[in-house]
């Protein structure tokens, strides 16, 4: 049985007042309201060495992205290695977002190699992929994704080691949802990519999280689809009603 996995994505967003109030309050409620599901957030680089920490015992601490550079320390200006992640505290870290597809031109390639880093170094990686609306829309979405899977996820990767985040395009920011039909159908299909890739036994544990417009009120439908293992959650994990609102519909 796969546990849920709630994750929340700050992204880019928080001064040093906001985020480690935001924390303490996400840290004091998943110690008083405990649930069969794993808790994981992911703050900025910002705040993440300060939210380390605290105590913050039964929730996980990821980073948002790891240098591709396969090195602990070197001349790599602006890069956090795997290493120096692990080094702070950090369990996981988010690879691939497709904020950073996008915006910082990250191909699959750099994805597998970030991935890879991050597992030699005893971090999670949470693998990003998902289609854009018109890769939706020219019916190429199931085809796109699992190329993307089978171009991300290092050879490596097992059920214990590597978490996929299946998060469509046009679903993150913007309040749409795909049916429970389309969410289903993908994730089906993720771990039919994944069995062939790496076995049915790396398939059968692997955590496949839904992302793209989760909040409270969608929440226990998307989390209930079949295959679909917890939640990466961005807008709504800001706040910590939203976010546990989202976790508690697991409890
Ligand atoms: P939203 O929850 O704000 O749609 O963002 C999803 C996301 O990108 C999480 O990584």
């Amino acid at each position: 049985m796969r546990k849920k996995l709630i994750a929340g994505n700050w992204k880019m967003n928080q001064t040093k007042a906001d985020g480690l109030a935001l924390a303490k309050a996400v840290f004091e409620v998943a110690s008083k309201e405990k649930g069969n599901f794993d808790v994981l957030i992911c703050p900025g680089m910002n705040l993440l060495p300060l939210i380390a920490e605290l105590p913050h015992e039964g929730v996980y601490l990821g980073a948002q992205d790891v240098s591709v550079a396969p090195k602990d320390f070197g001349a790599y200006t602006g890069d956090v290695s795997a290493a120096q992640l692990k080094d702070l505290g950090a369990s996981h870290v988010i690879v691939g977002h497709s904020e950073r597809r996008a915006m910082r031109h990250e191909t699959d390639a750099i994805v597998k190699e970030k991935a890879l880093n991050a597992i030699e170094k005893g971090l999670i990686p949470v693998v990003c992929v998902g289609e854009t609306l018109e890769e939706r829309e020219e019916g190429k979405a199931l085809e796109i994704v699992c190329r993307q899977i089978r171009e991300s996820v290092p050879s490596i990767a097992t059920g214990e080691n590597l978490v996929v985040a299946y998060e469509p395009v046009w679903a993150i920011g913007t309040g749409k949802v795909p049916s429970v039909q389309d969410v289903e159908e993908m994730h089906t299909a993720i771990r039919e990519e994944i069995k062939s890739l790496l076995g049915e036994s790396v398939a059968s544990t692997m955590r496949i999280l839904y992302g793209g417009s989760v909040k409270p009120s969608n929440a226990k439908e998307l989390l209930g689809v079949a295959n679909v293992d917890g939640a990466l959650i961005g807008g709504a994990s800001l706040k910590v009603e939203d976010f546990w609102g989202i976790a508690a519909t697991q409890m």
